[in-house]
């Protein structure tokens, strides 16, 4: 063997057990006891895991007048010292630009940059003929086996229900799964410029101008053209107790639906938009923060299995020179906060050290799920003979303080500062190489490679 992790207690979706990892090539070779390699790493005392998949990151991501704050290299790395080693991004088509050109100019962004592995979902703002009957079957050719459509933002993505029903069916003829970003952008559109003619322009008025109904509406109405088209559906970053009602009752009735919610809707609540000092701007969102309580249902739906997939929707805005930007006017906060760093040490701290979940529903959901679902199982979201090494030594003891010192996300504030969690990545390995090892960055910006995603 190359390399050999031993005394580590490895922990997968299905399985707990102590055995020595042996790593050959980059990839996983052996599992067994008292196996030999070139290098050892020594485990003892903590986990091994899979390494962590983010499917929703937006790192460069040109929005609402600005750049969100982290580029591939500065995200990816970051990525990599909360235990993540695969990320998946959205590469998004502007208007009168094709899918083909949009998958350019994000892979050119990513490329001598990305330190980790990666994919892309195509994000369609432009749903021509080409598109629909052409682009679409390329690009699942391509490895770009997911489509994210957006029920709000109207004026810039927001798509109408036939297109959305049109591209449900040409998935399942593609094998390729759609995603849908769920509120009625007609109704938020409104609200919106009713509360601003009002004078309504604190951080608040975003939560106020995208009610809960307005979310589980867009649910309800994606999920019933998800049945007529008898295509599978994933609804992104789910804030609402009454979304994830509405993904249920589809469940419940046997239709395939899936579904993911992000840590900031298990942390926090619309509250936050009331902080003084407009402290609430780092919370600007879409969907929002919802009441207390919402958290509760959240937790409820990953222990039950109603949402199967921790992401982040990483999108971090600095407080000063960006968020600042809507001082007078919610709607001029660009929307998104950070969290690619710190989701596998919050979601062990919260799921597992609380009691929540199983370290196996954890590692479901942080890996595993999201490599099953988005077409990178076997390779990634494993620790199995022929799959990727990419693996992360877990010290369970370790308590880390969530502030912006202790975290390497380019940006200007840490919304997870009031935080210590017990339980942290001390190394990260990709394809057999030590990217991070006790708070030193051993990789390379450029080293993570583009992965081709199985239909789905
Ligand atoms: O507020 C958010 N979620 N920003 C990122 C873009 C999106 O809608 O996912
Ligand atoms: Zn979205
Ligand atoms: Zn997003």
């Amino acid at each position: 063997m190359d390399t050999v992790i031993t005394n580590g207690i490895i922990a997968t979706a299905t399985e707990t057990y102590q055995a020595d990892i042996g790593i050959k090539e980059g990839k996983i070779a052996a599992l067994g006891l008292r196996l030999e390699g070139a290098e050892t790493i020594d485990a003892q005392g903590n986990y091994v895991f899979p390494g962590g998949i983010d499917i929703h990151t937006h790192f460069e991501l040109p929005f609402m007048g600005t750049v969100s704050a982290d580029d591939f290299e500065t995200g990816s790395i970051a990525a990599a010292f909360g235990g993540t080693t695969t990320f998946v991004d959205f590469a998004i088509q502007g208007e009168g630009e094709s899918l083909h050109q949009a998958l350019e100019t994000w892979m050119a962004r990513a490329k001598g940059k990305a330190a980790i592995d990666y994919g892309f979902h195509a994000a369609i703002g432009d749903m021509t003929d080409e598109v629909m009957n052409v682009e679409m079957a390329e690009l699942v050719e391509q490895g770009i086996t997911s489509f994210k459509l957006f029920m709000a933002y109207k004026g810039t993505f927001m798509v109408d229900d036939e297109t959305l029903f049109k591209s449900l069916l040409k998935a399942r003829e593609l094998g390729a799964l759609i995603m849908v970003h769920a509120e009625n952008g007609d109704v938020l559109h409104y609200l919106i410029n009713q509360h601003l003619a009002e004078g309504k322009k604190e951080p608040i008025w975003h939560a106020l101008s995208h009610p809960p109904e307005a979310e589980a509406e867009a649910v309800g109405r994606a999920v019933s053209l998800a049945a007529m088209a008898k295509a599978p559906i994933y609804i992104v970053h789910t804030s609402a107790a009454q979304a994830l009602e509405k993904v249920k009752e589809a469940r419940d009735k046997g239709q395939r639906v899936l579904a993911e919610t992000c840590p900031q809707y298990l942390f926090f609540n619309i509250e936050h938009y009331k902080l003084p000092n407009f402290e609430g701007a780092k919370y600007v969102m879409s969907p929002p923060l919802r009441d207390e309580g919402n958290e509760e249902s959240l937790w409820q739906g990953l222990v039950s299995g109603d949402l199967q997939v921790v992401s982040t929707d990483h999108c971090p805005f600095n407080f000063v020179g960006q968020k600042d930007m809507g001082r007078d006017d919610f709607s001029m906060i660009p929307n998104g906060m950070p969290g690619v760093e710190t989701r596998v040490p919050l979601m062990y701290h919260f799921g597992v050290n609380e009691g929540r979940f199983s370290v196996n529903r954890f590692v479901e959901l942080v890996s595993t799920n999201p490599a099953r679902l988005f077409g990178l199982a076997p390779q990634k979201g494993t620790i199995s003979i022929g799959a990727d090494a990419d693996l992360v030594v877990f010290d369970p003891q370790k308590e880390v303080r969530l502030s912006v010192e202790n975290l390497h996300m380019n940006v200007d504030h840490s919304p997870y500062d009031h935080i210590t969690v017990r339980g942290y990545p001390v190394l990260t390995m990709q394809r057999g190489k030590i990217i991070v090892r006790d708070g030193q960055f051993l990789g390379e910006a450029g080293a993570g490679q583009f992965l081709r995603r199985r239909r789905v």
